[in-house]
């Protein structure tokens, strides 16, 4: 199976997670491509068989406008997008809290309850990435 991560990260913790989620899957022999959101060439959404979103939070809750851009190029909402992001709970406590996964995992009306990590993944999420991914290749090889 062909999978994308595309992701937005300015400080790092995000593309930490996006890391942890390639290492994952291509231990379960999943194909992995990675797309660096603002910065990476266009992608063709239809090549994959499951999409990963990647997302920090920040403004309120919001999410950044280089994720708004990406949601806009890929035009439509592919039903099978799983959506991860950091966040800092200083930030407005648990209700802000990686708003911009909210956002986008009800958005595209994901099949998965988006991923919410607290700053780096290092240390104890690490285990939180894996359960998760997990979650999203069982249904992936049920549906295969
Ligand atoms: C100005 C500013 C506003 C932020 N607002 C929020 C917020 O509303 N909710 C949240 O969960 N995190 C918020 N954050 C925390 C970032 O989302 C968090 O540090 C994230 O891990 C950064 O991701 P990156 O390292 O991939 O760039 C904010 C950070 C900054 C600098």
């Amino acid at each position: 199976m062909r999978t994308l991560i595309a992701y937005l990260s300015y400080s790092g913790n995000t593309e930490e997670v996006a890391d942890l989620i390639k290492t994952k899957l291509k231990e379960n022999n999943m194909q992995v491509d990675l797309h660096r959101i603002g910065i990476d060439a266009p992608i063709d959404p239809e090549k994959y068989d499951y999409l990963f979103i990647g997302t920090f939070t920040w403004d309120q809750g919001r999410t950044p406008d280089e994720v708004k851009d990406f949601i806009l190029e890929v035009g439509y909402k592919p039903d099978n997008i799983a959506v991860f992001g950091t966040g800092d709970t200083q930030f407005g406590g648990d209700e802000l809290f990686c708003g911009a996964v909210d956002k986008l995992t009800s958005f595209y009306h994901s099949n998965w309850n988006g991923l919410k990590i607290e700053q780096s993944p290092r240390g104890s999420q690490e285990r939180l990435v894996d359960e998760w991914v997990e979650g999203v290749l069982q249904d992936a090889k049920i549906y295969a």
